[in-house]
């Protein structure tokens, strides 16, 4: 396949960010497609950790053109700041290899400010947001007051467009969230420097990768989040502003159905999710903590503790049917070593019916219970192992009731945090 998408097939963090470098070493073009710095892929290359938010994964391999598109909403001070820190890590040192939609949105200090007060007034009831200002953007990209790349070509232009939206977001913020309006002169001063930095790497990014696919390029589309997080097919309201799936390319890439070739779906070997919202296979007590130190699992954009659970199999179906998954990558299946027997969550009960898919309406996915089945766990340390045959028989058998429930075939498995801790079954691009 020449052109794939990857996505998060749970709530994000599945470990998307080291997949999608693993392949970009077969790429030539790394999207972004949807999302914002709420998305923090983490990547361990040679030893050194790295967190990016906006700038895909690709930016790690020497030569590869990254593009973020224009479904994106970018914060172009967090974005400034990661090119910054990347070419101080010697990465992204020549500027024609990063890409940036001119129809991309910016998440603006008062996003920021407006996405921290309403979670702050909900209290209880909040969404557990990353506070990086994304819904807010969104809802201004919808209502078609926000602001976009395309408008720092006249900063004129732009300047009289921004203080007309701080000055109607700092009467909400104060009238309405009791909160402390923002500083319009400080943003426009940020806004001015940011414009010196970016304007280099604007442009169309669709007729780029049109030409890309033309000339018969790998492109790779780097999905965040996760389908479970997806504003039409999550857990509503307890999800993100975008459409998280692999039908988000298409819009927020500025590319046409027909030319995306396949989707490789990601899910971690247990389930995980931070903030707010229904998790039906969620594990409570010490097995949870066990869980959460073992595979470090604290939000990196965060810091948060992320909640713990089983693998949902009905969740994963659903994410497979949305996604028209090729395949799947299963990463992270080291972190359940010891742990004996596991459990897989293989369909729901409510009310004395069972339900393999999702019941519908999703607020009934509260009060389901999940019906689960066990399996035997593995005590050896599999971490340097890299085929299938070299796994112990009953993590195969984990891996290939995962496949068998989810209806998808396993195209890798993370056994470790490393580029090369990986079981590459299938590669995408070589099929
Ligand atoms: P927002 O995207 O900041 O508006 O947050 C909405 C919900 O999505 C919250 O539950 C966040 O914790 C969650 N979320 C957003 N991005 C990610 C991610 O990349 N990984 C995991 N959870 C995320």
């Amino acid at each position: 396949m020449k052109t794939v998408a990857v996505v998060g097939s749970q709530w994000g963090d599945e470990g998307k960010g080291k997949i999608v470098d693993l392949l970009a070493a077969d790429a030539d073009v790394i999207v972004r497609f949807q999302g914002g710095n709420n998305a923090a892929h983490t990547l361990v290359v040679n030893g050194e950790k790295f967190i990016l938010r906006l700038v895909p994964a690709g930016a790690l391999h020497a030569g590869k053109v990254c593009v973020i598109g224009n479904g994106t909403v970018v914060d172009p001070i967090a974005l400034v700041e990661e090119i910054d820190n990347l070419k101080r890590r010697n990465h992204l040192k020549d500027d024609a290899l990063l890409r940036l939609s001119y129809g991309a949105h910016m998440v603006m200090p008062y996003h920021r400010a407006i996405d921290r007060a309403r979670e702050a007034r909900l209290g209880k009831s909040a969404i557990g947001t990353t506070g990086f200002g994304i819904g807010p953007a969104y809802e201004d990209k919808m209502s078609r007051t926000g602001l976009r790349f395309d408008d720092l070509s006249s900063f004129a232009t732009f300047k009289e467009k921004l203080e007309r939206n701080i000055s109607e977001k700092n009467l909400y913020l104060k009238a309405v969230l009791k909160a402390k309006p923002v500083n319009s002169a400080e943003i426009v001063e940020q806004m001015r420097k940011v414009r010196t930095r970016l304007m280099r790497y604007l442009g169309d990014t669709s007729v780029f990768l049109a030409d890309a696919i033309a000339a018969g390029k790998r492109v790779l589309f780097e999905g965040a989040h996760g389908v479970m997080l997806d504003i039409d097919h999550g857990t509503y309201p307890y999800v993100t502003s975008s459409n998280c799936g692999a039908s988000a390319v298409f819009g927020g890439a500025g590319v046409a159905p027909g030319k995306l070739d396949g989707v490789l779906g990601i899910g971690k070997a247990y389930a995980t999710r931070v903030g707010g919202g229904p998790f039906p296979s969620e594990i409570q007590g010490k097995l949870g903590d066990t869980l959460r130190i073992e595979g470090d699992e604290f939000g990196s954009a965060t810091g948060r503790p992320r909640r713990i659970g089983w693998y949902d199999a009905v969740l994963a179906r659903h994410a497979a049917r949305l996604n028209g998954m090729w395949g799947l990558a299963l990463t992270k299946l080291d972190v359940l070593t010891g742990i004996d027997p596991l459990k897989i969550c293989v369909a729901y009960e409510l009310r004395g019916t069972r339900y393999d898919e999702i019941p519908p309406g999703r607020h009934l996915l509260e009060k389901v219970k999940p019906v689960y089945e066990e399996l035997p766990g593995w005590r050896e340390d599999i971490t340097q192992m890299r085929s299938l045959a070299e796994l112990p028989a009953s993590a195969r058998r984990y891996l290939e009731r995962i496949g068998q429930l989810g209806g998808v075939k396993l195209a890798m498995v993370g056994v470790g945090a490393a580029r090369e801790a990986t079981i590459v079954i299938e590669n995408p691009f070589l099929v």
